[in-house]
C-alpha cells in the first residue's frame, strides 16, 4: 500500500470511528485542528497513564503540575520565544500563498534549509530561481514568522500574551513555589501533560503538524556533579538503541549503541541524559512499537533548539519518513537563570548549604504524533488475514478493552444476560461496549475495526451453564470460560500479564469466527 493509501485509509477509519473529527467540520474545517473524538479520548488517556507509569509513578521524586496555557508577554520574552521562536517565510506575490522557505528548500534543491539566515534563504532562491510551487509567481524577500499564538488579555487589550508554545515555561516560571510546596531537594523533576500551541505556517499531515496539541514533557532538576551518575542507571546502561550521531565518523549514519558506552564515550553528556533516553525507549516500545522503526538522531547545531546544549530526537519510521516524536534537551541552566533575571525573583534552590540555580534535562513528547505513529504501526489493512482493515493495539493501550454480545438479538435472556454483565465490568472500570445489532461476524469486524482486542459472546450455553465465549482478536480464535472467573481472566489479559496463548491452554478452544 503506498503512503498515501495507507494514510488516506487510517484517516477514514478514524474519522469514521471516533478517533478523531477535524475541528469545525460542519463548517468546512479548520486546517491542522482535529478535536478527540469518543474513541481517541480514551486512547489518549491510556497513552498518558502509560506515561504518568513510566515518568512520574516509578520515579522517587517527580511532581506533575496542570499550568495555564495562556501566558503574560514577559514569560516568553524571558524564555526567549518572542524573539528565536520564527520560521522564515516568503509569500508568493500573485497568488498570496506563504511558504516556510527552510522547507521549500529542503523539499525543491534536496539541501538542509534548516539554521540558515533570511540572506542566505534568499539567495538561495534567486540562484536557483524558486518560484511559488501553486501557481509559479514570484516570491517576496524572506522574513520572519513568530509562530506563536498572540492575545490581547482583558476588556483594554492592553495586556499581551500568548498561547503557551510549550509546557515547560510554566513548570520554569513555578520552580519555587514547586520546591517549596512539596518540600523537595535536587534531583527531583517536574512533569507536565498539556496543550501547547503552534502557529504552523503549513500545518499537514493528518496529526503530525499540527496548531494545536497535547504535549507530555518532564524537567529533571540538577547539577552537573547530580547528573553525572543516576542511581538507577544499571537498569538501562545495556540497553542498546538505534543512534544516528549529529558528528564524528558516523555522523548521519544509524548506528547501534549500548547507553552505558555512549556516557562512556562521551556521546551523552551524562547518565541522567542516558537514562530518559533510556527511558524513552522502553516507554515507545511499550506502545509498541518495533525496534527497527526507533531512531535516536542527535540534533546538529544548526536545527538544535535555541534553548538547549544538546538534543536527541526520537523519530520513528513512518510511512511519510523518520518522523520526530519526542525530543530529550539539556537545557542547562538556561530557563532558570533567564526567568530570574527577567522576573527579579531568583529562581534556585537549597543545595549543599547554598542556593543554586539548578541545570535541566528535559524530555518532550507529543502525544499526536505518538498517536499517529501507534495507528500506523498497528494497522492491518483489508485482506492482510480478513476481509475487513482492522489495528492491532497491544490490549493494555486499546481504547475499548472489552466487548460484550448477546448471539441472537431477539433471546431477551441473552439480552438480559449481556447487557448484567456489560455493566458488572463497567462497574470494575474496565472499558467496555455493549453491541447486539447485525450478525456476530459482523459485529467482531466492527470491534476489530477500532483494535478491541476481546469480545464476550452469550449464547445458548450461557443461559444452561453460565459460561460465556471469548474471541482473541489477532488469532480470531475462541475459548469458552465460566463467567465467574471471567473478570479475572480479562484483567490478566487488558494488561497483558497473561496472553491469549496461556489461555487457550487452559479453557476449551470453540472454534473460529
Ligand atoms: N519543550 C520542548 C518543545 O516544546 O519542543
Amino acid at each position: 500500500m503506498s503512503a498515501k493509501n495507507l494514510v488516506d485509509r487510517i484517516y477514514e477509519i478514524a474519522t469514521r470511528r471516533g478517533f478523531f473529527i477535524p475541528t469545525a467540520e460542519i463548517y468546512g474545517g479548520l486546517a491542522g485542528a482535529f478535536d478527540y473524538g469518543p474513541i481517541g479520548t480514551l486512547m489518549k488517556r491510556k497513552i498518558e497513564e502509560i506515561w504518568r507509569e513510566i515518568f512520574v509513578l516509578d520515579e522517587d521524586n517527580v511532581w506533575e503540575i496542570d499550568g495555564n496555557v495562556i501566558l503574560p508577554e514577559r514569560v516568553l520574552m524571558a524564555s526567549g520565544h518572542v524573539e528565536n521562536f520564527v520560521e522564515p517565510v516568503a509569500q508568493c506575490k500573485k497568488c498570496n500563498a506563504v511558504y516556510r522557505v527552510d522547507k521549500l528548500v529542503e523539499e525543491l534543491l534536496n539541501i538542509p534549509g534548516e539554521g540558515k539566515t533570511p540572506k542566505e534563504l534568499e539567495k538561495i532562491i534567486k540562484e536557483n530561481n524558486i518560484r511559488c510551487p501553486a501557481c509559479g509567481g514570484e516570491l517576496s524577500d524572506v522574513r520572519v514568522f513568530n509562530v506563536m499564538f498572540p492575545l490581547l488579555i482583558g476588556p483594554t487589550g492592553r495586556l499581551k500574551g500568548y498561547l503557551r508554545p510549550e509546557t515547560a515555561q510554566n513548570i520554569f516560571i513555578n520552580f519555587n513555589r514547586v520546591w517549596l510546596a512539596v518540600r523537595a531537594r535536587l534531583p527531583f523533576a517536574i512533569a507536565q501533560i498539556g496543550k501547547s500551541f503552534r502557529n504552523e505556517i503549513s500545518p499537514r499531515q493528518f496529526l503530525y503538524r499540527l496548531r494545536e496539541f497535547t504535549q507530555m514533557e518532564i524537567e529533571q532538576f540538577g547539577t552537573p556533579e547530580i547528573f553525572a551518575k543516576h542511581p538507577r542507571f544499571h537498569e538501562v546502561v545495556d540497553l542498546e538503541i538505534n543512534f544516528v550521531p549529529a558528528k564524528g565518523e558516523n555522523a548521519g549514519r544509524t548506528i547501534k549503541i549500548k547507553l552505558g558506552e555512549a556516557v562512556e564515550k562521551g556521546i551523552f553528556p551524562n547518565e541522567y541524559f542516558a537514562y530518559y533516553i533510556g527511558k524513552t525507549y522502553l516507554f515507545y516500545k511499550r506502545l509498541g512499537i518495533p525496534d527497527e522503526d526507533i531512531r535516536f538522531r542527535e540534533i546538529p547545531d544548526y536545527e538544535r533548539p535555541f534553548y538547549s546544549k544538546m538534543n536527541v530526537d526520537v523519530e520513528i519510521r513512518l510511512s511519510i519518513g523518520w518522523k520526530e516524536v519526542e525530543g530529550t534537551a539539556y537545557r542547562a541552566d538556561y530557563d532558570l537563570s533567564r526567568h530570574s533575571r527577567f522576573s527579579g525573583v531568583k529562581l534556585a534552590i537549597q543545595h549543599n548549604g547554598k542556593m543554586v540555580i539548578p541545570e535541566v534535562i528535559e524530555a518532550s513528547f507529543g502525544i499526536e504524533r505518538t498517536m499517529l505513529a501507534i495507528l500506523e504501526k498497528c494497522f492491518r489493512p483489508e485482506n492482510y488475514d480478513r476481509p475487513w482493515a482492522w489495528f492491532a493495539f497491544p490490549p493494555y493501550l486499546a481504547p475499548i478493552s472489552v466487548a460484550v454480545y448477546p448471539l441472537l438479538e431477539k433471546e431477551k435472556a441473552m439480552v438480559e444476560k449481556a447487557k448484567e454483565l456489560y455493566r458488572k465490568l463497567r462497574k470494575k472500570k474496565v472499558n467496555v461496549v455493549f453491541d447486539a445489532k447485525g450478525s456476530i461476524g459482523k459485529r467482531y469486524a466492527r470491534a476489530d475495526e477500532i483494535g478491541i482486542p476481546f469480545c464476550i459472546t452469550i449464547d445458548h450455553e450461557t443461559l444452561e451453564d453460565d459460561t460465556v465465549t471469548i474471541r482473541d482478536r489477532d488469532s480470531k480464535e475462541q475459548v469458552r470460560v465460566p463467567i465467574k472467573e471471567l473478570e479475572d481472566i480479562l484483567n490478566k489479559l487488558i494488561s497483558g500479564s497473561v496472553s491469549f496463548e496461556d489461555i487457550k491452554k487452559r479453557y476449551p478452544l470453540v472454534g473460529k469466527k
